[in-house]
Order: C-alpha cells, then sequence, then structure tokens
C-alpha cells in the first residue's frame, strides 16, 4: 500500500504564492485612497448575484466609505477588480451595498471587503460563484427556508443545506415572527432594522445564516406577514413605508421591476428562471369581499408576472408564494381567500401553453408537503419550517390535501431542496422536489417531468 505524504500546509511553493498573492492584494488596495474606517458589523452577504454581476451587502460600526477587492484567482495575483466605492451612512443605518460589475458566468469569485482589520474585514477572503448564462442546461440544486423560530435557538438546517452546495439560497418569507409594526412601541422603522440584524447575525439562527450561507452563497429573500410587520398584515399597513426602507437596506436584490412599487422580482440560473412574488405589499385585506377586483398582488405585480410567464425561456418556471397556493390547503390568509385572481393566473397559464410552472410556498410551519397539481393547480412544495421545534400543527390549525403528503405533528424543522437535473443524452430536463428534516434526511420526494 502507498503510504500518502503528509500534507504540507506551509510548503515552499504556496507560502511563496501566498507572498505574492498579499503583495498584489496590498497594491490593489492602496492604489487609490484606501477606505478602511469602519470594522464590518454584519456579514457581508452575497446576493442580486446574475450571470454578470453580484452586491455584496455589509453594515459597519461607523459611517465612511466601503468597497470590494474582487478576483478569479483566490491569491489576487491576477484579474483584479475594484468596486466602486459605497458610503455606509447613518441614514441608512451604517448599511451598504457593493455592486459588482464585470462578472464573468458561472465563474468562482474571491473576494475582501475593503473595511476594517477584524476578523470579517479586508484580511478575510470569502467566495462565491456567479450564475450560468440563461438557457445554458445545467444540473443544480437551490434551497429553501421558511418561517423561523420567534426563540432565540440555532438553526441547523442551514448547515445541512450548505452541504449540498446549493447555487443558491432562498428565505421566503418570515424570516422572524418579531411582528416589527407592532413590537415594541413605538413603531418605528428601528424594529425591522433590528429583526434584520438578529436573522442575519446577532440571534442564534443568525449566527448560523451567516456562517452557511450568507458570505458564500448567493441569497434570495422575500417577506411574509410577520416579518413585513404584523399578522395577516397587507397594503393597508401605515408602517409599510418604514418596512420597505429597511428591507431595501438590508437585502441584497436582483433589480426590481418597478421600484416605486413593492418588492417584488426575478431572476434567471441556466435553465429556471424565479419569479419571487411580493404578497403583502399589494395586498388586499383578507376579509375584503371576493370578487375579480381582489388581488393579492395589485395590478402592477400581476401584469409583471403573467407577462413575464409569456415570455420566459426558461424551462422551469418557479412561483415563489409566502401564502399558500394549494386550494385544498390552509383556508386562512392564503390564495383560498383570492381564489379569483388565483384562477385568472392558472387560466393564463394553461391558455397560452406556458409548461413547466412549480409554485414554493411558506406558511404552514409544518414539516414540509408536497403536492403533485391535484390540489394545487400545478405542482407545489410547501417549504418545511426552518428552527421550529415542538410545533404540533400547521398554522391556522389545518394542513390541507397534498397528494404527496404534509408532515406534521413531528419536529418540522428542515428545509426544501430543488434538484434540477439535466439529461444530456435525450436533452429532457426533470425536476426533484424534495423536503428535508434540519439533518439533511430526505421526508418527500417528487418528480416533475416536462411534457
Ligand atoms: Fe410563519
Amino acid at each position: 500500500m502507498r503510504a500518502h505524504p503528509r500534507p504540507r500546509l506551509f510548503s515552499p511553493l504556496r507560502l511563496s504564492a501566498y507572498l505574492i498573492g498579499l503583495g498584489f492584494l496590498v497594491v490593489a488596495a492602496f492604489s487609490s485612497p484606501p477606505f478602511l474606517g469602519g470594522e464590518i458589523t454584519l456579514g457581508p452577504v452575497v446576493g442580486g448575484v446574475t450571470d454578470s454581476q453580484g452586491i455584496v451587502f455589509v453594515r459597519l460600526s461607523e459611517p465612511g466609505p466601503v468597497g470590494v477587492l474582487y478576483s478569479t484567482d483566490s491569491y489576487f495575483r491576477r484579474d483584479v477588480h475594484r468596486s466602486v466605492e459605497v458610503q455606509a451612512e447613518e441614514g441608512h443605518d451604517l448599511t451598504a451595498q457593493i455592486p459588482l460589475t464585470g462578472l464573468e458566468p458561472a465563474t468562482t469569485y474571491t473576494y475582501r471587503v475593503l473595511a476594517g482589520l477584524g476578523p470579517r474585514g479586508i484580511l478575510n477572503p470569502y467566495r462565491f460563484t456567479t450564475a450560468p448564462p440563461p438557457n445554458s442546461l445545467h444540473d443544480f440544486d437551490f434551497a429553501v427556508f421558511s418561517d423561523l423560530s420567534l426563540v432565540n435557538v440555532a438553526a441547523l438546517a442551514y448547515a445541512s443545506a450548505g452541504a449540498f452546495s446549493p447555487a443558491f439560497v432562498m428565505q421566503i418569507g418570515d424570516f422572524d415572527h418579531s411582528n416589527p409594526g407592532i413590537i415594541p412601541p413605538p413603531v418605528t422603522i428601528e424594529n425591522w432594522r433590528w429583526m434584520h440584524r438578529r436573522v442575519l447575525g446577532d440571534s442564534a439562527s443568525g449566527q448560523d445564516f451567516a456562517k452557511f450561507v450568507a458570505s458564500t452563497t448567493p441569497f434570495y429573500h422575500i417577506w411574509d406577514d410577520h416579518d413585513y410587520g404584523a399578522n395577516n398584515a397587507d397594503r393597508t399597513a401605515p408602517w409599510k413605508d418604514m418596512a420597505t426602507q429597511a428591507f431595501l437596506e438590508y437585502f441584497p436584490l436582483p433589480a426590481r421591476p418597478n421600484p416605486a412599487g413593492g418588492l417584488w422580482y426575478s431572476f434567471r440560473y441556466a435553465q429556471a428562471e424565479i419569479f419571487v412574488l411580493d404578497l403583502r405589499s399589494e395586498r388586499d385585506p383578507d376579509d375584503a369581499p371576493q370578487g375579480p377586483e381582489k388581488s393579492m398582488l395589485g395590478d402592477d405585480q400581476k401584469a409583471w408576472l403573467l407577462d413575464g410567464l409569456l415570455a420566459s425561456t426558461a424551462r422551469w418556471k418557479f412561483i415563489i408564494s409566502s401564502s399558500g397556493w394549494n386550494l385544498r390547503g390552509k383556508p386562512t390568509d392564503s390564495w383560498a381567500l383570492f381564489s379569483d385572481e388565483q384562477s385568472e393566473i392558472v387560466q393564463f397559464v394553461r391558455d397560452r401553453g406556458i409548461s413547466g410552472v412549480v409554485v414554493l410556498s411558506g406558511d404552514l410551519h409544518s414539516g414540509g408537503g408536497i403536492d403533485d397539481g391535484t390540489n394545487a393547480y400545478f405542482p407545489e412544495l410547501s417549504v418545511p419550517a426552518t428552527n421550529i421545534h415542538q410545533q404540533r400543527d400547521c398554522t391556522g390549525g389545518e394542513c390541507g390535501t397534498w397528494s404527496e403528503g404534509i408532515l406534521t405533528g413531528i419536529d418540522p424543522s428542515g428545509f426544501a431542496l430543488i434538484r434540477v437535473r439535466h439529461d444530456k443524452t435525450s436533452g429532457a430536463d426533470r425536476l426533484l422536489l424534495q423536503t428535508r428534516g434540519e439533518d439533511g434526511s430526505l421526508r418527500l420526494e417528487y418528480l416533475v417531468e416536462l411534457p
């Protein structure tokens, strides 16, 4: 048997490469006025990633400029780019979102944040990978989270999802249930900022998020009622503008179709397009009378969704719905109360022969559920709660009917794993919808094939 050579962590070759890289890094960082004033107190979080750009979010300890150095070379010996300088200002709670441009598709970048000398600062490298070009065909997984515990507990599911090396990670609502539109009074924007700092780093689950997701995996978020501000909240909430401002301060998003409107957006990853709906800021009150005018989306978002579905060249079109979609699912605070608008969307998709539509929904706090379309028009996966323990039933008391089942009465913590697979021989694509426990174990699985 051949003996394995002992790994040499500081071989002469490796050490010299490191020193050369460090030299390049110093030159690049200080070739124009350095900005190393504040320390990073939160982040980095990488988001808004496409095949050519991305955004790095950080929060600093004091006002000042911040930027990012990034390179395809992990030692920064070549191909070093320096972002524009962004100001972290008191008026935006010392947050900054730094755009990275001119990126190559499906390429891994190492980056360093030009801030502070502390443990998260310029001395610490991070890495993320850009998306492949739209319509290229790839095998990839992505992970989806929903509904975190109100109490301060860890979220082991982040680490378990990370073990699958997801192409990106989504959190589709109730990242926190602290109801910042109500608690604590008086209601100020600080309520939302405090909540965002918790989920991104200051709580036990936030620390897991920071460790296993934030800096390395492109991250996409949308709110549901409890992180928008209050239970079952809608467009009439008096604090809507505060909630919106704080969200935009803390979460890097792709370009929004209507920056003056709500938070909805879409993004592409290879043969998939993901339509992320904002089901709170435009929503009519749940108790408004049913009818063709009643809307969860609002006119502008609905037109964008329908146009986007029709125009999409993606094989898979994921609709992210923080509220339950299944018409035989939870009867309250769900699409069941907006059935006319839901029918309009379904009819539009059917009339125009749009294929590959799949719904990923949140809100139920279950161990995860899947429907093949029998009860939900399209295949739907209800995402498990992330770290809520000892939950014994779905929110609202009813899980509804799901063709592939829904798990409840068990510890529901977990996540959804969406696995896109392309068969090079046949040219066919298939999709595995999976719900997994917080340890990564498989719970439910359903195969979707294109017609
Ligand atoms: Fe929730």
